[in-house]
């Protein structure tokens, strides 16, 4: 693990406060009120979370208990019976949300279709309907590999709703990837589509899909539900693919929902950590309900009349979090685009805001970065007054990137709301409440009300302001992941003993550097672990050097980020060819390719180095530090004597 540095974080010393006409009708008005309810749920988390379950959530049973803590493994609302699509759909239907815009939908090539929450709920119930048709019990795991349109939400809540959870598998994930994630999750059956849109061009998803099932490699899929939308000739196996509109003939739209237990699992979601295969993060029923209902409607300052956009893909965190469950519990109007930024229509973005009238709009740094490249005559041009609050995820936001979000696309208005969380932890951890804590650019300012962040060295010893350290919190919050599916020990050695526990008090190491400044806020610097971030896209180096060596030409790969204008981080590879095989450019070609096939086409590797030998320490370990360093063009900074082989750095500068 590399030490985070300082040196790399701007003093950035602007502050901006919210408008008062933004404090005046905040739900959390000033700094004072952000204090107190911060003190109030310091001192009794299980009240405080206990009074929000019990105000804010539908239950068809009450808890017993609020939290039962044996460390690492935490029970929120043990004993309650609620169900997460009954508190998304069911209960707005008897208020005048009923024919609410629940979901909005923008078509990439130019289509649209709005669901109001009484048409979502007959959706989603038939849906439900068919997954049971076709055998799905409560407890099944459900495969999602979708494109972005409105049935990937209308799946993942009609899993939901009859208790399978579902294992939603990012669909620009190849079908090696994917079949992995099946395996892990031994899930029953598997929702996609004939094809997805993806910048221009289709993705061919249930070809993937039969890749991934072929010489029955995941024998516990039985059944694949596809659904049209690009049209294009796929082959169906006869028993084991069904359309979805071939089912949802004469299917009943009656289906109430099923009362879970509140620690009944909800889903698993894979992501990328320092060693091994990608984890499945499990998140339970009530308290993720709960986590990500109230941060959106704290941290967004939702409103009932607002039109909100996600820009992200259900398949990772943010999707699930922030553009279905917290949205819909919060009976919110939410925006779900299958288009992504690019160059052949770069007021695409812009066309939807002004199309809708989007009020809070959240994206992530690399794709403003991106709009910056294109140009502010794109945004300039369309009517944007309708936003009244930015937010961004993601990776650290750098200070340029925020001051044009602030100016070009907030008409300096619009209060930036920049969160920092993880798949991990299901919701915003730190996080600006927008009425009231002023904003710096590239800090996301303060932890949310129940949340004890501190950054601490790896004694767990707070640190002092300005320093850097590993960003850590001191006490269980409702959205935390429950564990690593199928794997207890991995969950606890990664998150919870790496930093030692310290009087049989446990914290949560989150795999970041941070430092906290003189005012408390949090600068997040970024991963310390074997993690890249590239485009916002979590990538383990481990992942990609497995892919890289399953390659018949490659010895021994290692992989590191580097830095990059646009992505934030691009995958770099240094490689050593096995026996005869010597370097070309081809290779190059076909070792990217590789990895795309293994992984996806967001590990593409931007460039591989061919090396003779890999830097190394006496005991045989790969000296990143070093190779980040060469990576990105720089002097090799620090202690090279544990080195074995002095020469490797010449030649590794070199290239071969
Ligand atoms: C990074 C995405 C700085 C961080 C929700 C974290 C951020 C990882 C921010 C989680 C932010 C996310 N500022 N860094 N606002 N948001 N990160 O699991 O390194 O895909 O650990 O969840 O993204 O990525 P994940």
């Amino acid at each position: 693990m590399s030490e985070p540095t300082i040196e790399s974080i701007l003093q950035e010393k602007r502050l901006f406060p919210p408008t008062p006409e933004f404090s005046q009708n905040a739900q959390i008005q000033s700094l004072e009120d952000y204090q107190q309810l911060y003190d109030k749920a310091k001192a009794d988390p299980e009240k405080f979370w206990a009074d929000l379950a019990e105000t804010q959530l539908h239950w068809f049973q009450k808890w017993d208990t609020v939290l039962d803590w044996k460390p690492p493994f935490a029970k929120w609302f043990d004993g309650g019976k609620m169900n997460i699509s009954y508190n998304c759909l069911d209960r707005h239907l008897t208020t005048w949300r009923r024919n609410k815009a629940a979901l909005i939908w923008e078509g990439e090539p130019g289509d649209s279709r709005t669901f109001t929450y009484a048409q979502l709920h007959r959706e989603v119930c038939q849906f439900a309907n068919v997954l049971k048709q076709l055998g799905v019990k409560k407890g099944d795991v459900v495969g999602i590999y979708m494109p972005m349109i409105p049935e990937a939400a209308i799946a993942m809540l009609a899993c939901a709703r009859i208790g399978a959870p579902h294992s939603v598998v990012f669909g620009g994930f190849s079908a090696e990837a994917l079949r992995d994630r099946l395996i892990d999750g031994e899930a029953k059956l598997v929702i996609t589509a004939d094809g997805g849109w993806r910048k221009d061009a289709i993705v061919p998803l249930k070809a993937q899909v039969d890749k991934a099932l072929s010489n029955n490699s995941v024998p516990s899929v039985t059944n694949v539900l596809v659904v049209k939308r690009t049209q294009q000739e796929i082959q169906m196996e006869p028993g084991r693919d069904h359309w979805w509109h071939d089912l949802q003939q004469g299917i009943s739209a009656d289906c109430p929902a099923e009362p879970m237990d509140s620690e009944d699992m909800l889903f698993i979601l894979y992501t990328s950590g320092s060693t091994g295969k990608p984890k499945g993060v499990v998140h339970t029923t009530a308290g993720y309900n709960l986590y990500t209902h109230m941060t959106l409607q704290w941290a967004f300052d939702l409103k009932d009349t607002d039109v909100y956009w996600c820009t992200a893909d259900v398949g990772w965190i943010t999707g699930h979090s922030y553009i279905v469950y917290g949205p819909l519990s919060n009976g919110a109007t939410t925006l779900m685009y299958e288009g992504a930024p690019r160059a052949s229509n770069p007021g695409a973005f812009w066309d939807v805001i002004e199309k809708h009238g989007v009020n809070i709009f959240y994206t992530a740094p690399t794709a403003i970065r991106a709009f910056i490249k294109m140009g502010e005559q794109h945004p300039k041009t369309r009517n944007l007054s309708s936003l009244r609050l930015l937010g961004t995820v993601g990776e650290p936001i750098n200070p340029e990137a925020w001051m044009w979000y602030h100016r070009v696309i907030g008409g300096e208005k619009c209060p930036i709301v920049d969160t920092w969380w993880q798949t991990e932890t299901a919701g915003f951890m730190i996080t600006p409440l927008p009425g009231a804590i002023p904003t710096k650019p590239g800090s996301a300012t303060l932890p949310f009300p129940g949340i004890i962040a501190d950054i601490v060295d790896l004694e767990g010893n707070t640190v002092p302001d300005n320093e850097g350290g590993y960003l850590v919190v001191r006490h269980p919050w409702p959205g935390m992941m429950r564990t690593v599916y199928g794997d207890p020990d991995r969950f606890r050695r990664t998150y919870w003993e790496h930093i030692p526990p310290q009087d049989g008090k446990y914290v949560y190491f989150a795999g970041d550097g941070a430092r906290k400044d003189e005012d408390g806020y949090f600068w997040v610097m970024g991963r310390v672990d074997d993690v890249i971030n590239v485009a916002g896209h979590r990538l383990g180096t481990m992942e990609i050097e497995s892919a890289l060596v399953s390659h018949p030409a490659v010895a021994e790969a290692a992989v590191v980020g580097k830095p990059d204008e646009m992505k934030g981080e691009e995958v770099f590879a240094f490689v050593t060819l096995e026996g005869d095989h010597t370097p070309s450019e081809e290779l190059v070609k076909e070792l990217k390719k590789h990895v795309v096939q293994e992984i996806g086409a967001i590990a593409r590797p931007g460039e591989i180095r061919f090396t003779d030998a890999l830097p190394k320490t006496r005991s045989g370990k790969i000296m990143r530090r070093l190779l980040r360093n060469l990576a990105a063009g720089q002097e090799v900074a620090g202690d090279t004597s544990t080195l074995e082989d002095m020469g490797v750095l010449d030649k590794l500068r070199e290239g071969v």
